[in-house]
């Protein structure tokens, strides 16, 4: 009886533990490596290094630590804001899915790189 009754107060000092995680929900590696190559983002964007577009670990020191990193990301990926490409003005890219959801987590992915 006593084994029993400590077993259920560690389940549920656990479950309250991990209530206090933040809720920060983990990026979909796959999900948003994949919405990227679909929108052909990687032409000009690779994690480590400068192409046309800066690389992404660039991208994620530059919002680090800024709140609305997120925001502002999805808004670049989702507006097609002018950019310069080779000296040439131009449109940039729009991200193939009008689906919140999916649309943060490849943010997220950027962010984290
Ligand atoms: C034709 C080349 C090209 C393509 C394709 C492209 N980008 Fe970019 N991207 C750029 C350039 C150039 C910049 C830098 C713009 C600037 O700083 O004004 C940029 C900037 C960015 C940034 C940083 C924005 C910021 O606020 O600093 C992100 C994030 C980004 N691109 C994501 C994407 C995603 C996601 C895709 C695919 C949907 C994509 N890019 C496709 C050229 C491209």
């Amino acid at each position: 009886m006593k084994t029993r009754t400590s077993l259920l107060i560690a389940g549920s000092l656990l479950f309250a533990l991990t209530g206090l995680v933040p809720a920060q929900a983990a990026v979909d590696e796959e999900a948003a490596q994949a919405l990227l190559k679909k929108s052909d983002c990687f032409k000009c964007h690779a994690i480590e290094k400068k192409k046309d577009g800066p690389a992404y670990k660039e991208v994620a020191k530059k919002y680090k630590g800024k709140a609305d990193a997120e925001d502002k990301l999805v808004k670049h990926m989702t507006l097609k804001p002018m950019i310069e490409v080779d000296g040439k003005k131009e449109e940039h890219k729009a991200i193939k899915s009008s689906d919140p959801a999916e649309i943060k987590n490849a943010a997220q992915w950027i962010l984290t790189r």
